[in-house]
Order: structure tokens, then sequence, then C-alpha cells
């Protein structure tokens, strides 16, 4: 609560005790009183007729009269102002008097003052407590989101080890079998099968975990230097093996364009970029029959240190009606039972949120149609310079 100052001190002084009454007095009485001896001293000096009749010693006298009047006058006004102002400093009450209105009038006008300040602080005094009450009840709601979102972060990184883990065990299992000499041709077959759905049981998983985590803002991006020739490499070298794979037709291949103008390192977070390039050309190689899948690497232009990666294919492409939302959750360029390909549509919402954490953006550009290609994503990195961090 706002605590109340006493503001009648403030607002006049009222002479207390009956000696000081009485010095006022006096001293307005002596100053009328000169003010008058002047004034008639000034009347007769200054009036020539009156002052012909008069005898000179009365002439005298008027003239003397007048010079001590206006002495008097003058000293008594500064003795006054000089009293009153050492007798309001002495007063308990302590102002000038002579400007303030009655006693009377002054104490009604006081206390309406009062009333009225008291309801302005009562009234401030309850915003206060309102206000006090909000925030804590929004701090409270604030720690209750961090506590939430601590508990749901947690979750979600208990769950992707729990699921992750024997999927990967299963899938690895499935693969030593197929490749184990002594396997009979129908249980590779089996195999085989089992691990590709197995791959995709894991793809599912690990995506829907990432969307989860994405939308509760508990991904962070960690950068460090990072060889992207390297980095690209390995996903040409995936890409290959899964159009091999898929497609019965030799005539398919994955190439890797790296700009002559790449620095050997960048900053960035290798891990995060990786996925975005893995997600971008899993998607080309399971739409690519015949041609080829690129990845063209190059710096950003306009950036000092950006680098803008593309993933191009001569696949089947993306129907003109989809690609205004091909970036949102749950999108698929062929929808229904019949498609060919699985997958929950997410891969691409989680590449361009990951793109936006890292500063950066993913576009789906119209592909160089001359070169054969139907596809083409861009995805640009302005990348800061590691020893600037
Ligand atoms: N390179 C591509 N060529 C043709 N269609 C594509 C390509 N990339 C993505 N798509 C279309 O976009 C849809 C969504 O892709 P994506 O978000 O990666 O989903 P998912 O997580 O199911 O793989 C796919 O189902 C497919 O129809
Ligand atoms: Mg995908």
């Amino acid at each position: 609560m706002i605590k109340t100052q006493p503001h009648r001190k403030m607002l006049m002084f009222r002479p207390a005790d009956p000696l000081t009454h009485t010095v006022l007095r006096v001293f307005a009485l002596l100053s009328a009183a000169a003010a008058g001896l002047t004034g008639l001293g000034l009347a007769v000096f200054l009036t020539p007729p009156l002052q012909a009749e008069l005898p000179s010693p009365w002439a005298l006298a008027a003239a003397a009269l007048f010079v001590f009047g206006t002495f008097a006058a003058a000293l008594f006004c500064c003795v006054n102002r000089l009293v009153l102002r050492r007798l309001a400093a002495l007063s308990p009450d302590g102002c000038d008097q002579h400007n303030g209105p009655p006693a009377e009038e002054g104490t009604g006008m006081l206390d309406r003052i009062e009333t009225s300040l008291t309801r302005h602080e009562t009234r401030i005094g309850e915003q206060l407590a309102q206000l006090q009450s909000e925030v804590s009840e929004r701090r409270a709601a604030e720690q209750e989101a961090k506590d939430a979102l601590a508990v749901q972060t947690s979750f979600l990184a208990t769950t992707s080890h729990e699921l992750r883990t024997p999927l990967n065990a299963m899938l690895g299992l499935l693969h030593l079998i197929q490749i184990a000499p002594d396997t009979p041709p129908k249980c590779k077959q089996h195999a085989r099968t089992a691990l590709s759905a197995g791959q995709r049981l894991l793809e599912m998983v690990s995506n829907t975990l990432e969307a989860a985590k994405l939308e509760a803002k508990a991904v962070t991006i960690n950068p460090h230097q990072t060889d992207i020739r390297r980095l690209t490499r390995h996903w040409l070298v995936t890409a290959e093996a899964s159009l091999h794979r898929r497609s019965r037709d030799d005539d398919v291949t994955a190439l890797l364009e790296l700009s002559p103008d790449l620095d050997p390192e960048y900053y960035l977070d290798g891990g995060r970029v990786s996925q975005i390039i893995g997600n971008l050309t899993d998607n080309a190689s399971k739409f690519t029959a015949l041609g080829k899948v690129q990845i063209a690497v190059s710096p950003l232009a306009g950036s000092k240190h950006g680098l803008e990666i593309r993933i191009r294919d001569t696949g089947e492409g993306i129907p003109a009606e989809v690609r205004g939302q091909i970036f949102e959750r749950f999108t698929q360029g062929k929808q229904g039972m019949s498609r060919p390909h699985d997958g929950a549509g997410l891969g691409l919402w989680i590449c361009t949120d990951l793109a936006h954490l890292m500063g950066g953006s993913l576009e789906l550009l119209d592909a160089p149609t001359a070169a054969g290609f139907a596809t083409e994503f861009l995805l640009k990195l302005p990348l800061p310079q590691a020893a600037a961090l």
C-alpha cells in the first residue's frame, strides 16, 4: 500500500500562538501609519498652491514628514517580511499567512483535498494489488509451462532412445541374416523385406519424434567447424545406393557438384544440415526411377560465409496443385492408399523448421527443365564466421 504524507503543512501557514499574532498586528499597524504619513507628506509637498499658502517652516515639516514616512514604510516592509519568514520557519505549521485563504475556508478545502487524495490512494492501492496478483499469476503460469516443457523434452528424449535402440538392433540383425553366406535364398528375401519395412518404420518413428521435439522447441543448434565436402559425399553414396536398390534400371545415377570456391570448413551444425540433406536426397531417390539425383553445393550469393545447397532430380516431379502446401505437415504429393511411397508427410516440414532454426531457408524452385530436372529444392544457409562467435 502507498503511504500518505500529511498534506496540510504544505498548503498554508496559520500563526498558532498569540505572540505571533500581536507581532504581526503591530508591524501591520506601523506599516500602515508609515504609509499614511508618506502619503500626507507627499500630498502637501507636491501641491504647489498648498505650498504657496503654507509658511516655509510648515513646508519644511511636510518635506521631513514625507522623507521620514517613506523611510519608515520601507523599513517596516523589510522588517515585516523578514520577521514573517523567520516566524514561518519557526512555527510548527510553518507557511505564509498573507497569501492564504482564511483558516476555516482553508481547512474545508484541505479536508476536501485530503478526501480526494485518500480516494485516489485507495484506487491506486487496489490497482497495484490487482497488478501484483496478475504478475504472480503470470509467473506461476510461466513456471508451469517451463516445467511442462522440461517434462515433455525429457519424455521425448527417453522415448526416442527407447524406440530407436531396439529398432536399430533388429535392423542390424536382419542385415546380418541377409548377407550371411549360409542363409537360404528364401530367408534372404524375407530378411530383405523385413529390413526395408523396418527402415520405413524407423524413419516414421524418427520423423514423428523429431516433429514433436520441434513443436516443443526442444531442438537446439550446435554449430562447429564442418567439412561440407565430406558431409555431402556421404549423402551421394547413400543416394546412389538407394537409387540402385529401388530401380531395376541401371540408368539412374547420383551426382555431386562442388563449387571450387567452397571453404575447407564451415561453422554449422553438421548433424542438422546432414538431416536436411538426407531427407531431401531420400525424397529425390524415392521419386526418381530414371535419370539422376544431383546434390550441388556453392557459396551463398551475397554472403561471406554462407552456403547454398541444391538437391535436384529427374523424377516424377511434384504436382502443381500441391506445390503451394508442400512444406506443410502431412502433405503428400499423391493421396490415398494407392500411392507407391510411404511417409507421414513430415520430412519437408522438419527440414524447413531446421533451416529456419539455423537462420536459413528452404525453397522449392521451378526446376531447370532443360536439363531434364523435375524437382529442385534450395537450402540457403547464411553462416557466421566461427571466429566472430
Ligand atoms: N523430390 C521429390 N519428387 C517428387 N515428389 C516429392 C519430392 N520430394 C517430396 N515430394 C512430395 O512431397 C511429399 C512430402 O514429402 P515429405 O515431407 O518428405 O514427406 P515424408 O515424410 O512422408 O517423406 C511426398 O509425399 C511427395 O509426394
Ligand atoms: Mg520425405
